[in-house]
Formats: structure tokens, sequence, C-alpha cells
């Protein structure tokens, strides 16, 4: 059995594709056949030692996963030998099997493919997590979403389009924007080359904007914060760009808004049936086409660390998977 390996901290073209002995279930889990992978931003943080969860040394990035599930450790239950599966993890997918434990585990519907199941479970169920259970959005506000093309950004962009939102849509190229567009943003701001406040004061006036969507950080933070309506909520997903920005207080003071923290990990810990819940309801707006994850190029478990760069240097729309 392959695997993409990361055997010392460093860029994607540290890692190596080894041959490896399969992997034997322990109590509670099973060994899943992978299918294909889904390719994250955490999976580019992971292998430089830069993400908050830290595996030991040698490991296999990947936490979105689809297959079928090809042997079953003592004491499993409501799972068996030939069930086709999703399944995040902490790390460990980029390989051809893995020993999963069974709460990691999602029951795949009938009407999914693999290359869905293994590209929607990461960004939907944080950009929906984030914006019903964190954002409470309504239908007819206003939402702006940075880096909207991206996995979690798109997801975001889709999502509040569903929910009945009027979503403004920022990234850095006009084919990311058209992309935005046809997932059903209403406006688009390059925010490379426009002036963003500017933009923003032209699309939603003295009000402000709802709800942000912010999986970005660095310069295009500030911006969004201070184009916030009153009671307005901005969400804190990530750090795309790198740096992370700080905030003078008095901003939240004056815009009287909610910065909140969105993290996709506590929330499945501590909230599992909400979770569970958000997940059935994705699987099913997917199944019924009413989300249309955007699976913009596959990849060969070979060509991982080409996947993995590609995220790094700004190249992906939508989302990319290695297909084993
Ligand atoms: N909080 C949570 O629970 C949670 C869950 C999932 C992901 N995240 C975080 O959300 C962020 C986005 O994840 P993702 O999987 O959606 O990533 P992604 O697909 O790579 O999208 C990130 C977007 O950020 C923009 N960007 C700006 N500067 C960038 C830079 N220097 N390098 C890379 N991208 C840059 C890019 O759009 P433009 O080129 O248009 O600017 C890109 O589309 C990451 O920080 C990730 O860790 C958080």
């Amino acid at each position: 059995m392959r695997a993409l390996l990361c055997k010392a901290f460093g860029p994607p073209e540290t890692l190596v594709v080894e041959d490896l002995p399969s992997p034997t279930p322990g109590a509670d889990e099973v060994v899943v056949t992978v299918k294909v992978a889904g390719v994250n931003f955490p999976d580019t943080l992971t292998i430089q030692n830069k993400y908050q969860f830290k595996p030991k040394l040698p490991f296999s990035p990947g936490q979105d996963i689809a297959g079928v599930i090809k042997e079953a450790g003592p004491g499993v239950s409501g799972f068996k030998v030939g069930d086709r599966v999703i399944a995040n993890l902490t790390h460990g997918g980029f390989r051809e099997e893995v020993a999963v434990q069974t709460s990691r585990l999602v029951p795949m519907p009938g009407g999914l493919d693999y290359e869905n199941a293994a590209s929607f479970c990461l960004p939907y169920t944080t950009s929906y997590h984030a914006l019903k259970d964190c954002a409470n959005l309504q239908q007819g506000e206003s939402l702006l979403v940075l880096g909207a093309s991206g996995g979690a950004g798109l997801a975001a962009v889709e999502l509040g389009k569903l929910m009945g939102a009027r979503v403004i849509a920022c990234a850095s190229t006009a084919e990311k924007l058209e992309v935005c567009r046809r997932y059903g943003a209403d406006e688009v701001i390059n925010y490379e080359t426009e002036d963003m406040r500017g933009r923003m004061k032209e699309l939603v006036g003295e009000k402000g904007v709802d709800v942000t969507y912010d999986p970005v950080g660095g310069k295009y933070s500030e911006p969004a914060l201070r184009s916030m309506a009153r009671k307005g909520r901005y969400l804190v997903v990530g750090f795309a760009a790198g740096p992370i920005p700080s905030f003078a207080l008095n901003l939240i003071l004056l815009k009287c808004c909610a910065v909140i923290g969105v993290r996709r990990g506590e929330f499945r810990l501590y909230e599992r049936e909400v979770y569970d819940s958000n997940m059935r309801q994705l699987m099913d707006w997917i199944v019924a086409e009413k989300l249309r994850p955007l699976i913009s190029a596959r990849y060969s478990l070979e060509r991982g660390a080409e996947a993995i760069n590609a995220l790094m240097t700004r190249q992906v729309m939508g989302k990319v998977v290695i297909v084993m």
C-alpha cells in the first residue's frame, strides 16, 4: 500500500511516496481503502509543523477521505466490511489504506460519488457551522466572503446564497471572481486591485455588511471589519494569507459588532448531534444538487505534493482532490 509521507517537516517537495505494510485495525477501528482524498489548507500547515495539531513523524497528511471499509477491528458496531464511508481525520488520508476510529466515520449516501464525498466535508461543515450556528445568518442579510473562490470560501458563497443572503465575494483574480458569480455571488470585489473599503461603501452604504466570513486574514481583514454593520457578526475562520491581523478594540466598540471565532473541530467534539445533523443536511443538498462542490483539479498520489503546493501558491479554485 502506497502512502504520501512527511518524514521531515518542510515544503511539499520534501514529501515522498513509499510502500508500507497494510494497517491493522485496533479496537473500534476500521481499515478504509481510500478512493479519493480532498486536499485542504490545513494540510499545507501540518507538513510544515505550523498547524495547531502536530502529528509525530513520519505521517501522511490528509484530513478528508472517502472510501470502502476493508477490515473491521474488535468491537466495531454500526459499520461493516464493504460499507462506503466518509472520514474526517486529523491527518493520514493521503495513502491507499488507513486505520480510522469509527467515531470519525459517516456512512456515504447512495447518491454521492467519491469525489464529492471526499471534497465537501471540511469546507462545507466549516462554512455551514459558521453561517448557521455562529452568525445566525438570516434571509435577506448581506454576507461578505473573503478568499471566496477557495475551498472554505466558495462553500460559504454557495451556502450563503442557499440561505437567502445577498453575497459579496472577494478574490484576487477576474477568473476567480467569475467562479464566485457562477456559485451565487451577487456582487464581486477584486481585493488585490480595487479599494475594498470604497467598494463596500458603494455596495452596502453606511449601514454596512451584516456578516463577514474571513478565512484569509492578513491585510484584507481590517477593511472588512471597518465595513461591518451595527450588530454585524465577523467570523474569524483562518489565516490563509499568513499574517494574523490585530485590531484596535475601539473599532469593535464603534461598530457594535461581534467578532466570533469558528473552530469546526471543536464543534464536532462538543456539539456532535448538531454537527451530525448539519452533515446530513449538507449531504442531502449535494445529492439534490442544491450544492455543487467545485473540483477544479485531480492528482494522483504520486503528484500529491503538487496538489498541496497548488493551494500554497493560490492556484486553486474550489477543491483539488487526490484520486488513488
Ligand atoms: N476554523 C476552522 O474550523 C477552519 C476549517 C477549515 C479551514 N480553515 C482555514 O481556512 C483557511 C482557508 O482554507 P481553505 O481550505 O479554503 O484554503 P484554500 O482553498 O487554499 O483558500 C484560501 C484562499 O485564501 C486566499 N489567499 C490569500 N492569500 C493567500 C496566500 N498567501 N496563500 C494561500 N491562499 C491565500 C486565496 O484566494 P485569493 O487568491 O483570491 O486571495 C485562496 O483561495 C485556512 O487558513 C484554513 O486553515 C479553518
